[in-house]
């Protein structure tokens, strides 16, 4: 349960809140971590083994961990084990299916597997190479979480009537997209949904496709009043994507982040995939959890 009123969430507070995992069991560190995770819905593990079996046996802490991408789909299966998705710049021609995981650049807040029904509980990332570092800020791939609640509530108070009316678009109105390359059942709830133990009005649900924007058009026909509630898409993946609201901080190899994958969204800044001939290193285990 979260606490009534919401803590902050930042770079600062997340850090500050980590959970060291250096010389204890993974129940010790599970136990810890879901104390952390209920509080705040982000809990930041650090000096965690970079091994898929413990990975997984922590992740079990929290939920089922859901197969990875590729064995329900096209994309090329190199993945270390059947529910972690390596999440590692590849470059041109070296994948059989395009990802936005796979490829340069930053990603945008956005949720795990936000078609699926029921909505997965958890996501986990578990850096193991953080790869380059010695490129500017914001193309170092730093690691970027954003709570839905914070978002809203600072929205509200700054729009007033613009994003109550956005709101109310968003939390009512049914909207079903599939994925890019994986097949499994879709939902049809709206962007924007009620949580069973919300703390108040802004405490909401979202699932986010990092293209929506992009897919929206192919619904054009599915959706009511179809212009307006571009908008409201648009107002909310805008904000979204506003430095402002985002906690935004590089991972260090062993240092594993668990957020609550229906209140936070997930993302990340640049990475820069090769200089000359040599390729960008950097590894990422992502693994959703239901
Ligand atoms: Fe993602």
């Amino acid at each position: 349960m979260l606490e009534q009123s919401a803590p902050e969430i930042s770079s600062e507070t997340i850090l500050g809140a980590s959970v060291p995992a250096a010389g204890k069991t993974v129940a010790d560190v599970v136990a810890a971590a879901r104390a952390v995770l209920d509080q705040r819905g982000v809990c930041l593990v650090r000096g965690f083994p970079t091994e898929p079996g413990k990975y997984l046996e922590f992740l079990r802490g929290f939920g089922k961990p859901l197969d990875n991408y590729a064995s329900r789909s096209e994309l090329a299966d190199d993945d270390p084990h059947p529910q972690i998705n390596r999440v590692k710049y590849k470059p041109p021609g070296q994948y059989t299916r395009k990802s936005v995981h796979y490829q340069e650049g930053e990603l945008r807040p956005h949720s795990a597997r936000s078609w699926r029904t029921p909505r997965p509980a958890c996501f986990a990332m578990l850096m193991v190479d953080p790869g380059w570092r010695d490129t500017p800020e914001g193309q170092r791939g730093e690691s970027l979480v954003l709570s839905w609640r914070h978002l809203f509530a600072r929205l509200a108070a700054r729009d007033g009537e613009t994003f109550t009316r956005h709101f109310e678009r968003l939390t009512t109105t049914p909207i079903q997209f599939a994925a890019n390359n994986v097949r499994e059942e879709y939902t049809d709830i709206p962007l924007c949904y009620p949580l069973p133990d919300a703390a108040d009005a802004y405490d909401v649900g979202v699932r986010l496709k990092q293209d929506i924007t992009e897919k929206l058009p192919d619904l054009k026909g599915e959706i009511d009043d179809f212009d307006a509630y571009t908008e409201a898409v648009d107002y909310l993946v805008t904000n979204a994507a506003d430095p402002a609201f985002q906690a935004v901080f590089p991972m260090d190899s062993g240092d594993l982040l668990l957020i609550d994958n229906n209140r936070m969204a997930h993302g990340r800044r640049n990475i820069v995939g090769m200089r000359d001939d040599a390729i960008n290193p950097r590894e990422l285990w992502s693994v959703t959890v239901e």
